[in-house]
């Protein structure tokens, strides 16, 4: 990678690549922008939320809940009504160990560990049923995570494995300020072109890559053995989904695993997205995790009506484009 100052090759391409603050800063200046990849849905919802550099959030947001309400009480609460809950997960014989490692982000981003960081927990546990994540020179690519919290659980369940994280840049903005308060020692870059990413890839220290949605195709030039998207492709247009699974089959692994968790119907349909028959299923089921909430009042635990719209997740070994 070249810096200013040094002799510059003019065939050499300059890399500008944003590092740690600088990172942070240069999108908390761009939040406000136009971005090309948002749905209608996300041109509407990004207007209801204003996001800070220290990842301070004010108004409504559809990203989930980080609820700071951390008390002892508040704490045991929460305990008592997940317990039950444990069983849908039951068969994944790390499931512990996920849960221990989102109990561990909660507490050092000082916020409650709330059922959306809960149902994460049981999707790594279900992940590392079938594969081994916490090696290899392959990085692991979340799209769409909400307050950082699957790109949290990978840098810390696999801290030799580099986790690039793509989103529209003020969730994007948040995802990162909520991960580094769990794991500052993670050195972030934010990367905007191939060669970017390249060197991002190249560098050691670097160990979270955070990429806007707008600059998505940057992603194929990495080796992604994992990816992971979790009630978002349910939320995009579907030339942007096409786009990610072209990416997906295109990038430099030799193989790539997609675990997709999404609403049968909404936006851009499950069925719809350009699966082929080809790609070997490991894992296909209504996600019975993500189908139950719980509330403080009685009857305490809540399912989704079984007519209404359920949610499908898939791991997936993708057939890819070089095979
Ligand atoms: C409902 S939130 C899901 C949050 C989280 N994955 C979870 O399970 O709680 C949907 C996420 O998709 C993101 N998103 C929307 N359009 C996107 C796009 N084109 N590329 C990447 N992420 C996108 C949103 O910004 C948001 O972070």
């Amino acid at each position: 990678m070249m810096t200013y100052g040094e002799n510059i090759d003019p065939t050499d391409e300059i890399s500008l690549m944003l590092i740690g603050d600088d990172a942070i800063k240069a999108l908390a200046a761009r939040t406000d922008e136009a971005e090309g990849s948002r749905s209608d849905y996300w041109e509407h919802q990004i207007g209801n939320f204003q996001v800070a550099a220290d990842g301070t959030m004010t108004g409504q947001t559809a990203l989930g809940n980080a609820s700071k309400k951390v008390s002892l009480l508040r704490n045991f609460a929460h305990a008592a009504l997940q317990r039950p809950l444990h069983r849908l997960a039951a068969p994944f014989p790390d499931l512990a160990d996920c849960v221990r490692l989102g109990r561990q982000i909660a507490r050092r981003q000082n916020r409650q560990f709330t059922y959306d960081m809960l149902r994460q927990s049981f999707t790594l546990a279900l992940i590392r049923n079938y594969l081994d994540i916490s090696s290899g020179e392959d990085c692991s690519l979340v799209i769409g995570d909400g307050y950082g919290v699957m790109t949290t659980l990978l840098l810390m369940h696999a801290p030799r494995r580099k986790v690039i994280t793509v989103n529209l840049t003020k969730p994007l903005l948040l995802d990162l300020a909520y991960s580094r308060q769990a794991v500052p020692e993670a050195r972030l870059a934010l990367v905007e072109s191939a060669q970017e990413m390249r060197d991002a890839l190249a560098d050691g220290g670097i160990r979270l890559i955070a990429v806007r949605a707008d600059d998505a195709d940057c992603i194929g030039d990495a080796a992604i053995g994992l990816a992971i998207n979790i009630l978002s492709m349910q939320e995009m247009d579907s030339g942007v989904v096409k786009n990610y699974f072209r990416l997906l089959r295109g990038n430099r692994a030799r193989q790539t695993a997609f675990y997709c968790s999404n609403k049968e119907i909404k936006v851009t349909n499950f069925d719809d997205y350009p699966w082929r028959p080809g790609d070997t299923i490991l894992h296909d089921s209504i996600c019975e995790w993500s189908q139950w909430n719980y509330s403080a009042r009685p009857p305490f635990w809540h399912r989704r009506p079984r007519s209404g719209k359920l949610i499908r997740h898939r791991l997936a070994l993708l057939e890819m484009e070089n095979t």
